[in-house]
């Protein structure tokens, strides 16, 4: 298994290439990234690589879901530590395409779900989930894999994708895979990269105020008085927030009522680094 996966930059040659795995009955993973990979993506790479016979690993940093001010030139491209981190993970093939190749006439069609893209990170991220959504769609046209492995992590982007491919009828199954934490509960993310030595210990408060929150709402007992404690510790280490807070995790509404299911979702700035996490909590419903 320790072949260095094959690089393809054009969708002509990698649309060739899975015709052919599909004519000998392979099933085709997709694991879509932006690159820089840590070891949560190489995590999704191992499940869609137990699921199906042939990987592919989209490395793109797709200039539709950034926003003026944000990283987009920043964004770090890493091909060649990428593919060799993916040998050995069960990935074939990295399709590493040029902004030209997925935008070949600029963008003219997209695909919006306003009711999840204006919530949460839509609203302090104007037209990223319209972005993430249109390369999504784009993506799993060139790949058309059996299986697409996406990270709790992105929560909001997951609800996003799972309700483009059912509302769309698009023949693919969605694989939504646990986030892969660093020992103190960080998340891993390639933006930790813009974190300092002392930021990235006082980013695990993140992970820890969900832990917090999360097991106030398990047992009911005083979630706002947690909740309030949390975001005051955030603030207190130098964290800015743009959201801390409790939803439906089906649909992401704000209704918790007849909910079975809660997310606690988090957003905030610390330094350079834009970091978001989130926690699923499986509530107790009382017997009627
Ligand atoms: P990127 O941030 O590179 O993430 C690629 C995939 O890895 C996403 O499905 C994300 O949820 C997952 N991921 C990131 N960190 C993770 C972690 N710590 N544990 C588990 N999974 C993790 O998300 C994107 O790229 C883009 O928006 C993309 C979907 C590729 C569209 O451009």
């Amino acid at each position: 298994m320790s072949t260095k996966p094959q690089i393809i930059t054009t969708v002509a040659e990698l649309r060739d290439q899975l015709d052919q795995a599909r004519a000998r009955g392979q099933r085709i993973g997709c694991v879509p990234t932006m690159g820089n990979l840590h070891q949560g993506h190489l995590d999704l790479v191992t499940r869609a690589a137990e699921l199906t016979d042939r990987v592919v690993v989209s490395i793109f940093v797709n200039p539709m879901q950034f926003g003026p001010n944000e990283d987009y030139d920043a964004y770090p491209r890493t091909l060649s530590a990428d593919t060799e981190a993916l040998t050995g993970t069960g990935c074939s093939v990295v399709f590493a395409p040029t902004v030209r190749e997925v935008y070949p006439k600029g963008v003219n069609t997209e695909i919006d779900i306003p009711s999840l893209s204006t919530i949460l990170c839509g609203q302090h991220r104007p037209g990223h989930f319209k972005g993430v959504a249109t390369v999504v769609n784009k993506l799993l046209n060139i790949v058309r894999p059996d299986v697409a492995v996406f990270g709790n992590k992105d929560y909001q982007q997951l609800q996003v994708i799972n309700t483009m491919v059912a509302d769309l009828l698009m023949p693919v199954e969605i694989v939504g895979h646990d986030t892969t934490r660093e020992p103190s509960g960080l998340a891993m993310s390639s933006r930790n990269a813009y974190l300092s030595e002392s930021e990235r210990h006082t980013a695990a408060l993140l992970y820890q105020g969900l832990t917090e929150i999360a097991s106030a709402l398990r047992t009911d007992t005083g979630v706002a008085a947690s909740v309030r404690a949390v975001e005051a510790r955030l603030k207190g280490a130098g964290f800015a927030l743009d959201y801390l807070e409790i939803r439906n995790a089906d649909d992401l509404t704000q209704s918790s009522l007849n909910a079975t299911r809660a997310v606690v979702l988090v957003a905030a700035r610390l330094g350079r680094a834009r970091l978001i996490d989130n926690l699923v909590v499986t509530l107790k419903k009382s017997p009627d």
